[in-house]
């Protein structure tokens, strides 16, 4: 693993070093080369003041907390937005307890070095403007503060005064690690053409339509080692949605059963046969758009917004359970093998995700497989993945996800102590992975059945017990898929008696 990792990063400096080389011998036509080095030292300068983050102000230009508006503002005429933007994780990417207090082990751990790194993404505006801080005496393990405009996280401000992506400057090329250049002021930059508002200028920007916008966060390198720890971006990248041209935002800025069809249809959101979600994109706006964007950037967690409170978390907790109840497809079949045992395959299919299943923090989030073989007189021949007294999965549970280990491959899921992943069992894209298990069936057994369950938690109660506090909370389990089979001593499957609905 490491030895492959330091492979890729010779090829990048290889890339690197022949790249320069070759600029420096174009350069030496025109021009004097030396001109070019001070170009290229101003550039990368100006490119990571808030280094290790990738985040970045236009023209280098000193900010304070004042020159960004409160999303409050912006909800007058654009409500829909607002109320999206308010029951979703990107609103409390800030005040997050779980975040909180691992950023506040990470900042004592590593002296302070984490400052600018985790908040870069979690609170731009919090570091743009130097106003965000430790303060080891709040809570558990210490807290940040942040002025109220800082503390709304990735808050209207921070992706519409976003004007370009500075992640060319980054190790592989891709974006990632706050890889956005801000430009605060009169003017909101978004996708819309011909767009007029009497508050603000308005300026159409690409780069918002675009998975690169999303990746400039959601693809997370180690500050130091630069380990790819946290790479839905890149997932993506190497997606059948990517080579259709399905962006992030046709999943996650859509409602849910919208995303089930793009993902069943394969088409872009604004493709599918009355999609119905045009409208106005502000209440008074002039003209009719074909799409208004939904801001609610439904994911997986169904837990942080709700135990927050804030307005819009409810939907937002019926849209996350409904993506997750609608990403994955179950199979499953039997056979003989060797020495009389029945060995039975559960075939996991990751049909709706734009990325791998689980995606981001898939060294913490919990997705595994809960499998219960019974014959026709109740006795249980097999039993996986039921979760024990204590909450957790017990250990040879089939469990989808990347193990992270530090340099010396010890196991960690701290972000700062990531060097490399010994094992890589997600579920690519329109892939699939298999489960295999083994039992014996009794001789008088005249039938079986088969429950195979795939399960979803957010963090591992540990986890959770650690950062939060023991018995804080209980981490809640969602199923996300269920397939149950009966079969004959034959091992073919038995017909379910059709049931007659009643109403
Ligand atoms: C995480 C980044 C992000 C945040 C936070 C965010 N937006 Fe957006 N917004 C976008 C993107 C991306 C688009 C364009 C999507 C596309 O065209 O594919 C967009 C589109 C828009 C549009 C154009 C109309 C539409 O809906 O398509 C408006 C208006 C808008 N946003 C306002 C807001 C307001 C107001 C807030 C805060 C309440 C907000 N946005 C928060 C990323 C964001
Ligand atoms: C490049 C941007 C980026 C950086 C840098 C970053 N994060 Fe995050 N963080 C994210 C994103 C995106 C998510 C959401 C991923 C998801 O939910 O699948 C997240 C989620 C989390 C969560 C899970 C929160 C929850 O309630 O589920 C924790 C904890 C966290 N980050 C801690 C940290 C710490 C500590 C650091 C610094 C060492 C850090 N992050 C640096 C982007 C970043
Ligand atoms: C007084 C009403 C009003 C307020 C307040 C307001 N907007 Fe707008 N905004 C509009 C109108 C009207 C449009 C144009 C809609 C159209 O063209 O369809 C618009 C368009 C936009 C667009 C799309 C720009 C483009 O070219 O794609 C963005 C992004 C946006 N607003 C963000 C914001 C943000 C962020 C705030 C808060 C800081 C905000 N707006 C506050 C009325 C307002
Ligand atoms: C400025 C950084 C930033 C940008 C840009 C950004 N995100 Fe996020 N996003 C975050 C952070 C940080 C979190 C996690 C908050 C937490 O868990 O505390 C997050 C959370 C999410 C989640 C919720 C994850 C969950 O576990 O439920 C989704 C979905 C998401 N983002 C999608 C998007 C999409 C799509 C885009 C592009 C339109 C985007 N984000 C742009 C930083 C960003
Ligand atoms: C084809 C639809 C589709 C596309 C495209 C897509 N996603 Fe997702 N995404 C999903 C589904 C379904 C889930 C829920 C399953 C899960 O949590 O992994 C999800 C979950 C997530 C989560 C939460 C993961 C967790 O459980 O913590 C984040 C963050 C996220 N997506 C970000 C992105 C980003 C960023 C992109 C673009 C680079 C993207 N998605 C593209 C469908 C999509």
């Amino acid at each position: 693993m490491t030895a492959s990792l330091r492979n890729r990063m010779m090829l990048v400096v290889g890339l690197f070093t022949g790249l320069a080389s070759s600029m420096m011998y174009s350069a030496s036509a025109n021009e004097p080369a030396k001109k070019e080095g001070e170009a290229a030292a101003a550039a990368s300068s100006i490119v990571q003041p808030f280094a290790p983050s990738m985040l970045a102000v236009v023209n280098n230009r000193k900010v304070t907390a004042d020159d960004f508006e409160d999303p409050a503002k912006c909800k007058t005429c654009h409500p829909r937005q607002w109320k999206g933007w308010m029951g979703s994780m990107h609103s409390v990417s800030f005040k997050d307890p779980v975040f909180q207090a691992e950023w506040a082990i990470g900042e004592k751990a590593t002296n302070g070095a984490l400052l600018n790194y985790c908040g870069g993404c979690h609170t731009a505006v919090g570091v743009v403007s130097g106003t965000v801080k430790f303060d080891p005496s709040l809570g558990k393990h210490g807290g940040f503060t942040a002025p109220k405009v800082a503390a709304e996280g990735v808050s209207c401000e921070v992706c519409h005064t976003s004007v370009r992506s500075t992640h060319a400057q980054s190790v592989t090329g891709d974006p990632g690690n706050a890889s956005l250049a801000l430009n605060p002021g009169e003017t909101k930059y978004g996708p819309l053409l011909k767009s007029v508002s009497g508050y603000h200028e308005t300026q159409y920007s690409e780069l918002h339509t675009k998975a690169e916008f999303c990746g400039s966060c959601h693809n997370i390198f180690h500050p130091f080692n630069q380990f790819p720890v946290e790479h839905t971006y890149d997932e993506w990248k190497m997606s059948a949605y990517a080579q259709a041209g399905i962006p992030c935002q046709d999943c996650h800025m859509v409602p849910v059963d919208t995303a089930v069809r793009v993902a069943n249809e394969m088409k872009r959101a604004k493709d599918l046969a009355d999609h119905g979600l045009g409208g106005k994109a502000a209440t008074k706006a002039k003209v009719e758009r074909s799409i208004v964007h939904d801001h609610g950037f439904v994911g997986g967690n169904a837990v942080i917004a709700p135990a927050l409170g804030v307005e819009g978390a409810e939907e937002h907790r019926e849209e996350a359970l409904k993506r997750l109840q609608n990403v994955a497809e179950l199979d499953m079949d039997l056979r003989t093998g060797k020495g009389g045992a029945q060995e039975l395959r559960v075939k996991v299919i990751n049909a709706r995700a734009g990325h791998h299943l689980p995606t981001s923090l898939t060294f913490i989030r919990q997705i595994w497989l809960e499998v219960l073989v019974t014959d026709d007189q109740g006795r249980v021949l097999l039993s996986s993945g039921k979760l024990g007294a204590d909450n957790r999965i017990d250990a040879d549970a089939m469990v989808f996800g990347n193990k992270s280990v530090d340099k010396n491959g010890k196991r960690t899921v701290d972000p700062w102590e990531i060097a490399g992943f010994e094992e890589m069992t997600t579920i690519p894209p329109k892939g699939y992975r298999v489960a295999m298990y083994a039992f014996k069936l009794p001789a008088d057994a005249k039938s079986f059945k088969v429950e195979a369950r795939l399960n979803y938690m957010s963090y591992d109660q540990a986890v959770a017990d650690k950062l939060l506090g023991k018995g804080a909370v209980k981490v809640p389990m969602v199923e996300m898929k269920a397939l149950t089979r009966a079969f004959g001593p034959d091992l073919k499957a038995i017909e379910a008696p059709q049931k007659v609905s009643r109403r």
